[in-house]
């Protein structure tokens, strides 16, 4: 089983970008926490940040019979960007949308996701958690699709 964990824009910021919010660790930390978690679920684990939304597009359409999920944090573009969503509805790849913060427990405008409607669910507000939360979501359903 094959996943791709796909960051948005400012997330190769983290460890210095409003830790308040955001905690203190980087996104290669992140990675490296999200690595030992794939390990010992045995599944393969890519990942991929661009602060562009036409690139994060791109690897949605590349990831096409090539990863079986994909975890995506969609960071700003989860509030703005009908792009993305129709990219995950086009490739029909299941995915996790996840976000370190509480979306729902902050400004107004972060409480609507044009992006997690495409997706299987949300997780949110977990910190460094969501993603190993989005990983074990997304290979669990994975898992009873049959998809080894
Ligand atoms: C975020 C939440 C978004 O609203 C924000 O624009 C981000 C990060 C999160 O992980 O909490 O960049 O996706």
């Amino acid at each position: 089983m094959k996943i791709l964990i796909l960051n948005g824009p400012n997330l190769n910021l983290l460890g210095t970008r409003e830790p308040d919010k955001y905690g203190n660790q980087t996104l290669s930390d992140i990675e490296n926490y999200v690595r030992s978690i794939a390990s010992e679920l045995k599944v393969e684990v890519d990942f991929y940040q661009s602060n562009i939304e036409g690139e994060l597009v791109n690897s949605i359409q590349g990831a096409k019979n090539k990863y079986d999920g994909i975890v995506i944090n969609p960071a700003a573009y989860t509030h703005t960007s009908v792009a993305i969503r129709d990219a995950i509805l086009a490739v029909q790849i299941p995915a996790v949308e996840i976000h370190l913060s509480n979306i729902h427990t902050r400004e107004e405008f972060r409480k609507t996701s044009l992006t997690a409607p495409a997706c299987i669910g949300q997780i949110t507000g977990f910190g460094a958690a969501s993603y190993k939360l989005g990983l074990i979501s997304i290979v669990d359903y994975l898992k009873q699709k049959g998809i080894n």
